[in-house]
């Protein structure tokens, strides 16, 4: 079987003709979609994140500012930050990078975040939207996720969905898009995790298998059915001997998987596009819907 490659970028760049389209009618009425990104600590990932976020939102004309914290930073400094980026009309979206250091507050630091600027989707209120079958901010990558399968013509109807990892990021709103009654809803969905017992088992049953947990090439041939169609989200540094001294795979050993699947996303320039191209998606709605009810900041 001929396995293809689901290529993120060829996604995006359809996605970011009717982006231009909406920014430009923004800046007509005087508003520039505006990003703050808050980076606390120095991981280098999250570091290559918000580069390629600063990049892409200047690509398309959006503003951009990232608040830099030490690792040792308190979570009322943090706080206090958010509480005034929710009342400055610059930024219609504010994102916290995670993951957080270890000994801060995680859910009192998002909760923060007014949900009406919470383009990553992560607060409560909107998880509940997404719940309740009415989303507003849906979570990035599992919207991008969506547009993948939306762009490649892989049905989701019917079909059995199987997520490996149960994350607030993926895993779970991936459960609630997926499981719904929407057009790119309707699975059968099943979420794995650490505690799942024979992963294996429940993987081969897989019509669609997104895998996200972090684990470098956890699944392998063996542990897919001929004709899935695949979506691996995982982005893990190896060691190897190149100058940078790493590489980048995927949860999905993709070459093992070659032949076997119906379809598969390369890691990198799969999933990770899409994630970012959704963050512009979703700032981009946080200024139309501040420009419809507050009018131009010019
Ligand atoms: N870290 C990994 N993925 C994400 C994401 O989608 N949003 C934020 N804020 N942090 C992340």
């Amino acid at each position: 079987m001929e396995t293809q490659l689901l290529k993120g970028r060829e996604v995006v760049s359809q996605i970011n003709v009717e982006l231009r389209t909406k920014i430009s009618l923004l800046k007509k009425k005087g508003v520039v979609p505006g990003l703050a990104a808050i980076l606390i600590g120095s991981d280098p990932a999250s570091k290559v994140y918000i580069n390629s976020k600063e990049n892409a939102f200047k690509k398309l004309n959006c503003y951009t500012q990232t608040f830099l914290f030490n690792e040792d930073a308190d979570d009322d400094e943090i706080i206090s930050l958010i509480k005034k980026l929710n009342k400055n009309d610059k930024f219609h979206g504010i994102l916290i990078q995670l993951p957080l250091p270890g000994k801060m507050a995680v859910k009192k630091i998002l909760h923060t975040v007014e949900p009406s600027k919470d383009v990553d989707g992560f607060h409560p209120y909107n998880l509940g939207l997404l719940l309740d079958g009415d989303p507003n901010f849906i979570p990035c990558t599992p919207n991008g996720i969506i547009e993948i399968l939306k762009f490649y013509k892989i049905d989701t109807l019917g079909k059995h969905a199987v997520i490996v990892g149960r994350s607030n990021i993926v895993g779970k709103p991936m459960f609630a898009l997926l499981s719904q009654n929407f057009k790119m809803g309707n699975s059968t969905v099943t979420i794995c995790h650490t505690k799942t017992k024979n992963l294996k088992e429940i993987t081969l049953k897989a019509d669609i298998l997104i895998a996200a947990v972090g684990v470098p090439n956890l699944i392998n041939g063996s542990m897919v059915k001929k004709g899935v169609d695949i979506i691996d989200v995982g982005i893990n540094r190896v060691s190897d001997n190149s100058i940078k001294k790493y590489k980048l795979v995927g949860d999905v050993f993709t070459e093992d998987v070659i032949g076997i699947a119906n379809s598969v996303t390369p890691v990198p320039g799969g999933v990770g596009p899409l994630t970012i191209c959704m963050l512009i998606h979703n700032t981009v709605k946080a200024a139309l819907n501040f420009s419809s009810t507050r009018g131009s900041t010019g």
